[in-house]
């Protein structure tokens, strides 16, 4: 065991994930399987905790020695205030997800998009660099991706939103990052034409259940050498993607970007690669 777990001794290592709600999460079930294929001795509990007690959940993380955390609704943002150190994509994304508690000192990091991004190449493109993408929403959760998809030096990234002036704002603030545009809903048809688009991303709740059959983007504009990917796993395969994959589409779903993020998560918190196939297994169970 590496010098990341010093300190622990002979006690199971402990992890939780911190939200409100918290009763739906599939973090336990997915890292009580990495662990156990890993043959470690910890437990991954979920932490309810409420936006006033946020800062003494915190704390107690410290006091009772969780080696780590992740972090879910409505914390991401501001759990920054109460981590030592943010890592410079967190920082840049605005959101921490995962917490590693190094003897006290905490350590915030944010691995959505990187998770995301992971489970792209390993499913669907394995290199990024020199392709068009065209991103469907700017909120959080695109934040991370738009980041993490900015480090593979893509050709160019369109982000196109609902509310054209927020999609502005995130191509300014990222353009010394690489070659990124931002455009209207109604503008959607124009830029695809003229952008030649290797791969449509939908980063909106557009279509999550229990609103199965919306669409983030006309469909009309998809054509068969694209990739769709869509982040929503609940259902597998949205609309969206059930459309572009009969018109001849590629099609990737968001059940990677979760256990990425985890396990990520994972290998920040114990220094072992993340066993992917039990946590994907489990995941996937739990949606059936
Ligand atoms: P998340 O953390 O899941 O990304 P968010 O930060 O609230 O959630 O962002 C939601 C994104 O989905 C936004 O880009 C939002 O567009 P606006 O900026 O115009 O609000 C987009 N979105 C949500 N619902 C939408 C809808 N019904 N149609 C189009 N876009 C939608």
């Amino acid at each position: 065991m590496g010098n990341e777990m010093k300190g622990q001794g002979e006690l199971p290592l402990l992890f939780g994930v911190i939200g409100d709600p918290i009763t739906q999460t599939k973090s336990p079930a997915m890292h009580t399987a990495a662990l156990q294929a890993s043959d470690l001795a910890g437990t991954y509990v979920p932490l309810h905790v409420k936006k006033e007690q946020l800062a003494d959940a915190i704390k107690g993380i410290v006091a009772l020695g969780y080696r780590g955390v992740n972090v879910t609704v409505p914390h991401k943002v501001d759990v920054m205030r109460y981590v030592d150190v943010i890592d410079e994509a967190a920082k840049q994304i605005g959101a921490v997800n995962t917490i590693v508690n190094d003897n006290g000192m905490l350590t915030g990091y944010n691995t959505d998009g990187i998770g995301y991004i992971r489970s792209l190449k390993e499913e669907a493109v394995p290199d990024l660099s020199g392709k068009h993408v065209l991103v469907i929403g700017c909120g959080g959760a695109a934040r991370g991706i738009i980041y993490a998809l900015l480090q593979e030096k893509p050709g160019k990234v369109i982000v196109a939103n609902r509310t054209r002036q927020k999609a502005q704002e995130l191509a300014d603030e990222w353009a010394h990052l690489g070659a990124i545009s931002a455009c209207g809903m109604g503008e959607l048809a124009q830029a695809v034409q003229k952008n030649d688009i290797d791969i449509v991303i939908n980063t909106t709740s557009v279509g999550m259940y229990p609103n199965v059959g919306e669409l983030p983007m006309p469909t009309e504009l998809l054509t068969p050498h694209m990739v769709v990917s869509d982040l929503i796993y609940n259902p597998l395969k949205t609309e969206l993607l059930s459309r572009a994959e009969s018109i001849g589409c590629r099609i990737h779903n968001g059940l990677g970007m979760f256990v990425y993020q985890g396990a990520y998560a994972f290998e920040y918190w114990t220094g072992r690669p993340a066993p992917i196939e039990a946590m994907r297994t489990v995941v996937l169970n739990s949606l059936q």
